[in-house]
């Protein structure tokens, strides 16, 4: 079932778990994470880069790929098609290509032009039933071309951001997209605690998943955090699993080399990340 995110996400806030957004790039990984979803009971958020949007040829191939997968697969669990981190312009396009949720990602500009063009970007959303996600502060790292200075959040300005309307906050607490640094210094809770304080019943958006410790995990959970992105570890499970197939000179044995028998170990791979995810953010039989 294609759905908005706010149901489910009003849903997590309110049990005190978090549902997951993994990041689709291809037939393969949206297969994956649709039949652990159902497999696990659980609501799943399916998130798209503008440049992953445009590796599969654009979002309206996207927005019918998935739209026919949820129908093909029987899929029956609360599933939404989610642009991540959107331009102004691409969340537009998402909106009109038939996602039904969107990230509008403002934080580069200055807080009054961030308010200003989030609230035309609800406006438009919410008139057609879909959610809407706003980005204060930044994530540090890097994702598919989108660069962040890991600016921690101001709450104030995320309250001002949550008043507007949005159906999910996004705050940079010291969260990185991509693999963790040795050095890193973790999640900043006093912030995320003053966060949760002034926007109360607003689901919070923990970006960069891949690599925070589980504790961390579930800290973050406990102070307001309903949704979780994780994109590289899934990347990194496939690759691995791809690695060790062609290593062992399986290719090579029989048609090993058909791409639905060359591919598989990955995909299965990747059933396997989002599972334990699922189960760490508590969302399984949630749906
Ligand atoms: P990771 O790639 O670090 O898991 O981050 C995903 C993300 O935040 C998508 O917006």
């Amino acid at each position: 079932m294609l759905v908005s995110a706010k149901e489910m996400l009003d849903k997590a806030k309110a049990g005190k778990y978090a549902v997951g957004q993994f990041n689709i790039n291809n037939l393969e990984w949206t297969k994956s994470i649709l039949l652990t979803a159902e497999e696990c009971k659980s609501p799943v958020i399916l998130g798209v880069s503008e440049g992953a949007g445009k590796y599969m040829t654009g979002f309206k191939t996207v927005a019918a790929m998935v739209k026919a997968m949820i129908e093909e697969l029987n899929i029956t669990v609360p599933v939404a098609l989610h642009l991540d981190h959107g331009s102004y312009e691409g969340a537009k396009k998402a909106i009109e290509a038939g996602f039904s949720s969107v990230m509008f990602d403002g934080s580069h500009y200055g807080i009054d032009e961030n308010v200003e063009k989030t609230t035309e970007i609800i406006n438009l959303a919410h008139s057609q039933g879909i959610s809407v996600e706003a980005e204060v502060g930044s994530i540090g790292g890097e994702e598919d071309g989108v660069v962040g200075a890991g600016e921690v959040a101001d709450p104030e300005e995320c309250k001002k951001i949550a008043d507007l309307g949005v159906d999910m906050l996004a705050a940079g607490i010291g969260n990185i997209h991509g693999k963790y640094p040795a050095n890193w210094g973790g999640l900043n809770f006093e912030v995320l605690a003053e966060i949760q304080k002034l926007t109360t019943t607003m689901p919070l958006v923990l970006h960069g998943g891949t690599g925070i410790p589980e504790a961390m995990i579930k800290e973050a959970i406990s102070l307001g955090v309903s949704k979780i992105n994780v994109n590289t570890e899934c990347q990194l499970s496939f690759a691995e699993a791809t690695r060790k197939y062609i290593e062992a000179g399986k290719d090579l044995e029989g048609k090993g080399f058909d791409p639905r028998k060359l591919l598989a170990p990955g995909a299965e791979a990747i059933k396997q990340t989002v599972k334990e995810k699922m189960e760490l953010f508590g969302s399984v039989n949630k749906a």
